[in-house]
């Protein structure tokens, strides 16, 4: 194994998952159509597949794919869509989840992107933050945790699409990956 030492186990995340999700429950209790929730693939599905059945206001769940191209030219703003998201956001409060935020470009792209379809509302939930020192300070309405920037896998998070399905979020050890 290639796993360096556990950041965040399980039972944390399980726990934070119920806060995040109480704590939206709350802010989205008055909503008057059911709040889009789109999960940013691939590496959201896991937290998105746990942090809706938490939630106890109406809402919808969607899915959208990007992909940026490499980590160097991640800051150079190319994101594409593989997948669109397939709900209507017209008029509609949306949240965005996400795995990770690292330069917060993915993010940066997908507000703008969604603002741009007349949505009501557009927020964001963040299971791990990593320190944000690049030219992206993008503004995250709910984080799980803030983390080191290192390398991190498990919970939905991959390195080479290995490790995702980790029930515990780990850093990878630079060494050995
Ligand atoms: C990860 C993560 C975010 C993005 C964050 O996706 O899911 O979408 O990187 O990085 P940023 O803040 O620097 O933009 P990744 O490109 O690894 O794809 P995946 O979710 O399919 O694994």
């Amino acid at each position: 194994m290639k796993i360096k030492n556990t950041i965040i186990d399980s039972q944390r995340i399980e726990q934070r998952v119920k806060e995040l999700a109480a704590q939206i429950s709350e802010d989205y209790k008055d909503i008057r159509e059911p709040l889009i929730i789109v999960g940013i693939l691939k590496g959201s599905f896991i937290f998105m597949a746990d942090l809706c059945r938490y939630l106890t206001m109406p809402h919808v769940g969607d899915l959208m794919s990007v992909s940026s191209y490499g980590n160097a030219s991640k800051r150079s703003g190319n994101v594409r869509i593989i997948m669109d998201a397939r709900e209507n956001q017209e008029g509609r409060d949306v949240l965005i989840v996400e795995d990770i935020l690292d330069s917060g470009h993915t993010l940066d792209y997908l507000i703008k992107n969604f603002k741009s379809r007349y949505t009501k509302s557009v927020k964001t939930v963040v299971l791990a933050r990593k320190p944000n020192e690049l030219a992206f300070p993008v503004e995250i309405d709910y984080v799980g945790f803030d983390i080191p920037s290192v390398w991190v896998v498990g919970y939905g998070l991959d390195y080479a699409e290995r490790y995702r399905t980790l029930p515990y979020i780990a850093e990878l050890d630079p060494e050995e990956r």
